[in-house]
């Protein structure tokens, strides 16, 4: 057993905790693929999901969550997610820059997935430019696959459901993508952890309690996931009572 706290290396800036990343590059097949979630000490990943109360997590948590992209081809989110925020998870300015002197876009791709394509296509999140992907299934309505692709580059990626496989390679294969973030929601990851497809996990530990049993947890499906996944603490930093954790997935390629 090991005592993680108080053990203590002083970090000067908070926000820079993940700046040196050294993320490996997936293939032809795959991207690598990364979560980045903030839940309560409840395991909640909202707060009053119906009414969109707050926050979760603090500030630094948010900053965190931009500076993360910059490691990142394109940004992942369930068409639920894309629905409550419908902004584009881009990084701002300073940071674009960054991403440009590494050698990549300014902006991460956007990518959603949905099989419903209820989408807000009028909204921020489908004004920018590269246009994002939506990730769909062959089951969904072709008019709406139609008035979808006015608004962004529209791909089909298995039969009733996203297959999350078939979807990686589209995104490794055609966009050029090697390095992935998923953003959630809760079904969104479980599609993936379920396929074995998930490397590692971002996760911020939100000192606050939900207590509403309607709030979501971080991956949410109708079965256990088997085998179940094993998680490796890669790395683990305490700032005002949030604890923003690491962690690599063990078993991966378990579908
Ligand atoms: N705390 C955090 O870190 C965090 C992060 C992200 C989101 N959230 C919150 O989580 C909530 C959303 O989570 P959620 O679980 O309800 O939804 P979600 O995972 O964001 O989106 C679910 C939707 O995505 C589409 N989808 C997901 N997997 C699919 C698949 N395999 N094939 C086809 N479509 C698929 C479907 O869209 P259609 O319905 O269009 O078919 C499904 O209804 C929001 O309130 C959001 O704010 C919290």
């Amino acid at each position: 057993m090991e005592q993680l706290y108080p053990v203590q290396k002083a970090v000067a800036d908070p926000l820079s905790i993940y700046d040196d990343l050294d993320l490996p590059a997936g293939n032809q097949e795959r991207p690598f693929v990364a979560v980045n979630m903030v839940s309560t000490v409840d395991g909640k990943i909202t707060l009053n999901k119906k009414e969109r109360a707050e926050p979760l997590g603090s500030p630094v948590d948010r900053h965190l969550m931009k500076r993360l992209r910059v490691h990142f081809d394109a940004v992942l989110r369930g068409a639920e997610t894309v629905r409550a925020n419908p902004f584009f998870p881009g990084v701002p300015d300073e940071l674009a820059l960054r991403r440009e002197q590494a050698g990549k876009e300014p902006q991460p791709l956007g990518i959603v997935v949905s099989r419903s394509l209820d989408l807000p296509l009028e909204s921020q999140y489908f004004t920018v430019s590269p246009k994002p992907v939506i990730l769909t299934a062959a089951a969904s309505d072709p008019k709406r696959r139609e008035i979808a692709s006015q608004y962004a580059r529209v791909e089909i990626a298995g039969e009733h459901e996203v297959d999350a496989r078939q979807a990686l390679q589209i995104l490794a294969r055609k966009y050029g993508v090697r390095r992935l973030l998923v953003e959630g929601g809760a079904a969104l990851n479980y599609s993936f952890f379920k396929a074995g497809l998930i490397d590692t996990l971002f996760w911020t530990l939100a000192p606050k309690l939900s207590g509403f049993r309607e709030d979501l947890t971080m991956i949410a499906g109708p079965a256990l996931l088997v085998p179940v996944p094993k998680l490796r603490l890669e790395t683990l930093y305490l700032h005002e009572d949030e604890l923003f954790f690491r962690w690599s997935v063990a078993d991966r390629e378990q579908a």
